[in-house]
Formats: structure tokens, sequence, C-alpha cells
């Protein structure tokens, strides 16, 4: 079996699938490894350290995905402007392919890859179980952006986050408020406590309370009657009265803040609005926002996916794929991730599809020509059974 791993063409994308060490432990299960050279070079793994873990350096995508049966990648696969060819047209027919593409969203990319034959595997399907922990890629880059948030957030403030007792006065430590503690919530909480903030954190599930407080930050209480977490952890979207109560309820802890930091989703739905313009309307001047679900749609009614904008004094920052922005350690957690899923797969260095394992049941996206994902047939639904007819 020859693993593939090209370099990332979507602008701005800095990771790599497989870091040298994944590669190293890969040839020991038996399996080969071309990577396309430069691929690691953006996340400072050179091509000579690829060539010393056991891997062949090929020059050029088009030799990389014509010698691979399997290719292991960090973004969804797009048209190759300098060759032509979608990256999925480059793919031998009967190959694989690992990466994030969203399926649920992107369903030009999934007819795509159906058609071509390839058997696919989304990196963001990978169910959040206890057994699936060590491949959960979604998991390891909200550990990035929750960290990235409160350092974008430090470095845009006027302000100092500890407290300060200096011969020229006392500097009070600055006041974070972090919305939905999940994954990247955490990972806020605790950067914030680290340099020194007071930290509050509002989340619908009252079971993260004790993470929370765990982390030195303050929860604040919001009692709701309705069920706000389903069976597997993840929050359900709040009734129209209670989203109503939350949002009045956050008004003030907002109003007192000098960062705020959101993270709030709920899977498959638009992000939850948060924070209203009345709200950041009675913030203090120079107070920054950091929203996380930017790409989602914004857990801010004034955020710009992508921008970094100045509303009623207050800095409103939406940053998109912050993982790149740290991509050595992005492509290490994103690396062992793919290894854990691999292993799985992996038999004698060659590809065993066990469609028996739930994590490659919940993974694999299309196989033989087909969708096979029951969640992704469901959302393409009409646009499926035309496109097959
Ligand atoms: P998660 O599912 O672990 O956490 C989300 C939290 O939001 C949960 O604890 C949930 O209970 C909470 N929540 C849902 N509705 C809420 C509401 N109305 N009020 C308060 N809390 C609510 O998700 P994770 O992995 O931490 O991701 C968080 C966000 O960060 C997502 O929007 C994700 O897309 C985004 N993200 C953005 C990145 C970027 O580069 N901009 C990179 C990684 C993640």
């Amino acid at each position: 079996m020859k693993l593939g791993v090209p370099k990332e063409i979507i602008p701005g994308e800095t990771r790599v699938a497989l870091i040298p060490d994944t590669v190293a432990q890969l040839i020991k299960k038996g399996a080969e490894v071309l990577v396309e050279s430069g691929a690691g070079l953006a996340a400072s793994f050179l091509d000579q350290a690829y060539e010393k873990a056991g891997a062949t350096i090929v020059p050029d995508a088009a030799t990389l995905y014509s010698q691979s049966d399997m290719i292991c990648k960090v973004q969804r696969p797009v048209m190759n402007d300098a060759l032509g060819k979608h990256e999925v047209a480059l793919m031998k027919p009967g190959s694989v392919l690992i990466t994030f593409f969203q399926p649920l969203v992107n369903h030009e990319i999934v007819q795509r890859l159906a058609d071509g034959k390839i058997t696919s595997f989304s990196m963001d399907a990978i169910p959040r179980t206890t057994r699936a922990q060590s491949m959960d890629a979604l998991s390891s880059m909200s550990t990035i952006a929750g960290y990235k948030s409160v350092l974008i957030a430090a470095g845009s403030m006027g302000r100092f986050f500890p407290l300060l007792m200096t011969a020229a006065g006392t500097v009070p430590p600055a006041r974070v408020f972090v919305l939905g503690a999940g994954v990247a919530g955490l990972m806020a909480i605790s950067t914030a406590r680290r340099l020194g903030a007071v930290v509050e954190a509002f989340d619908v599930r009252p079971a993260v309370k004790e993470q929370v407080e765990s982390l030195g930050a303050k929860f604040v209480e919001m009692p709701i009657e309705e069920k706000t977490e389903t069976a597997g952890g993840y929050a359900t979207q709040l009734s129209e009265e209670a989203h109503k109560r939350e949002v009045e309820m956050l008004h003030k802890h907002v109003k007192d803040s000098d960062v705020v930091i959101t993270t709030a989703l709920i899977p498959g739905k638009p992000a939850p609005v948060l924070v209203t313009e009345d709200m950041v309307r009675d913030m203090k001047p120079g107070s920054v926002i950091v929203d996380l679900a930017a790409e989602n749609g914004g857990n801010c009614e004034l955020t710009e996916a992508g921008g970094d904008i100045m509303r009623h004094n207050v800095r409103i920052i939406g940053p998109l794929n912050v993982p790149a922005s740290m991509p050595v350690h992005a492509s290490q957690l994103y690396s062992k991730n793919m290894f854990n899923l691999l292993a799985l797969m992996l038999k004698d260095g060659q590809f065993d599809l066990n469609m028996e394992d739930d994590i490659v049941a919940g993974t694999v996206i299309t196989h033989d020509g087909e969708v096979v994902h029951q969640g992704v047939k469901a959302a393409m639904g009409p646009a499926l059974e035309r496109s097959t007819a």
C-alpha cells in the first residue's frame, strides 16, 4: 500500500497531514510512504526529515497522486489550477482519501468522490466517543483554536491580562468571558487563567460547570428547564424563549468584560447568536471579542468571517483556520489522529475496510461509486437520486 502526502494547495493552509515521526511508524507497519516535495515546509518539516523517516520524496502533485493508493490530506480536495485538474480527478480510481471535507455540506465533493470511485473518509465525521478520542482531529484543532483565541485577544488589546503592582500604580487583571465551554472554550479558559485574567464562562450544558471551576474560572449559572444535551454529549438548540432569556442574562457579563471569547456550537446548525449589537454598544471602549464561530455565522451579531473590525469602539475579530497559524503542533496532533485511524484500517501494510468497526463505518463517506454514509445520503437527498438516475 502506497500512502501519499500532497502539499496543501488551499491558500493559507500551512499544515501537513503526516509528519516524519508518523511516517516512520507507518513504514514500520508495512506501508510505503510518498511525500510531495515541500509538503511539510510551511509546518517546518523538511524533505530531508521525511527521507530520514523512510519516505520517498516525489517532485510534484501529478506524480504523487498517480502513484498513491491512499492520499492523506488536511483540506478538502479542490481544483489544482497549475495542473488544470481537480485533486479528485488526479487520484486513481479505487484509491482511498482521508481528509477533512465536511461532507454534510460539501455535496459537490462527495459526488465527485463517488463518481471517481474513491473510498473517502472525512476526519470531521469521527464520532466523539471515548474509543475514538485519539482520532478526534476536530477536538485537536479546537484545542489549538481555543489557546490561540486568547493570544489573539491579548495581542489586540491595549491592556495587560495579569494583575500588576508596579511603582507606577496597580493594574487590575483583565476580565475574560468565555461563551461555550466545550473543547475550544475550556482551552481558552485555561490559557486566559495562565495569563492571569479573571475568567467567567457560560455554557448551556450544566455538566461543564465542574470542569470550568476546576480551571479556576467562575461558572455563570442560568436555570434552564429544558433538555440541553444529547446522549452523545452535544448541546441541543434552545427554545426561542430560553434563548431570549440567555441573551438577556449574558448582557451584563459581556458589558463588564474586557475580552469575550465565543465558541458556542450546536452540531449541524448555524452558530447561535449570543452577543448582540446592543451588548457591543454597552462594552467598554477598547474591549475585544474573538469569535471562533465566525466560519459558521458567528456567535456575535456583528462578526465578519475572517474580519478584524471596530464597531462601537470594540474590536471584533472573526479568525478563520486558526490551526493553520500554529502549523507545527497542529500537524503533529492531526498526524497522530490520522495514524490512530489508519491503525484500524491497515493490516500488514494493506488497506482493510472493516465496516464492522463503528469508527470506520461512521467515517467512511463514499465507497465503490456510492455514497455509503447514511447521514450524508440523507443530507444530499434528491440531488443524489438525480445524479444516480
Ligand atoms: P464543542 O462542541 O466542543 O463546544 C461547543 C460548546 O458550545 C458546547 O459545550 C455547547 O454546549 C456550547 N453551546 C452550544 N450552544 C450554546 C449556547 N446557546 N450558549 C452557550 N453555550 C452553548 O465545539 P468546539 O470543538 O469547542 O468548537 C467550538 C467552536 O470553535 C465551533 O464553532 C468550531 O467550528 C470553532 N472552531 C473554529 C476554528 C477556527 O479556526 N476559527 C478552529 C476550530 C474550531
